[in-house]
């Protein structure tokens, strides 16, 4: 299976993808990790993405597709779910293109739908690891201890992209750049449109709900 993940910043997209590797065996691919990895490693792509993250636009796309169409080669015989990519139409064309080149396509598309201050609620409570990963929030998913992250102690931190300022500019963003992508999977692909403003596993049994048929097809 290939699917695609869509929606707007704090729809939930990384939240439910680690529900859909764990039923589904898949390889998570987000484009957002990948660039934060590289910032915090220092590389030249991490500090080519930088001012693009912190002020809530896109990173230009030839820089996107070479760094994503590398991730993808690895993706194993079970699949995988992108996560954050394409944000573009020309990124989902790049990937297309790919694709096909090796006889594939993209299975279905799961497009998270949120409301605007669902969205501010989400992403300025939302607390990350910097060590591991692993995302809470400050009201809907608090660590054990306050502040810490449950897996390994560290202090939990905010993203520099998760102001208020900030999310109002990639909400912009995502309407203008990102949306119209969801129109051009409606023209050749299966897109389920999915409610996300409900709690996460509501929200889950959902997506199981459209990827459990696709698999059993
Ligand atoms: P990226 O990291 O992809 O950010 P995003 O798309 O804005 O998405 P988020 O990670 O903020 O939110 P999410 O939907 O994953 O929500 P989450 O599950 O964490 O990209 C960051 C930046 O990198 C971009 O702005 C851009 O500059 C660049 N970039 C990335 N990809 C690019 C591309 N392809 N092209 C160009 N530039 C690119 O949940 C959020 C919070 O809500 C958490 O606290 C969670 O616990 C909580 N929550 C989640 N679901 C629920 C629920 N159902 N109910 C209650 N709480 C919930």
């Amino acid at each position: 299976m290939r699917i695609v993940l869509l929606g707007a910043p704090g729809a939930g997209k990384g939240t439910q993808c680690k529900r859909i590797v764990a039923r589904y065996g898949l390889m998570h691919l987000s484009s957002g990790d990948i660039l934060r990895q590289e910032r915090a490693a220092g590389t030249e792509l991490g500090q080519k993405a930088q001012n693009y993250m912190d002020s809530g636009a896109l990173v230009p796309d030839d820089i996107i597709v070479k760094m994503m169409a590398s991730a993808i080669k690895k993706t194993p015989e079970a699949g995988l779910i992108l996560d954050g990519f394409p944000r573009t139409v020309n990124q989902a064309v790049a990937l297309d293109e790919s694709l096909a080149c090796n006889g594939r396509r993209i299975d279905a598309v799961l497009n998270l739908r949120v409301d605007d201050p669902v969205v501010f609620e989400r992403l300025t409570g939302r607390r990350s690891c910097p060590q591991c990963g692993a995302v809470y929030h400050v009201k809907n998913l608090k660590p054990k201890v306050d502040g810490r992250c449950d897996n390994d102690g560290a202090e939990l931190i905010q993203r520099s992209d998760d102001s208020r300022e900030v999310v109002t500019n990639r909400l912009k963003t995502y309407r203008l750049q990102t949306k119209p992508v969801v129109d051009y999977y409606k023209k050749n692909n299966t897109v389920y449109d999915i409610d996300a403003n409900e709690d996460a596993d509501h929200v889950a049994s959902l997506v199981f709900e459209n990827l459990d048929a696709l698999v059993s097809v």
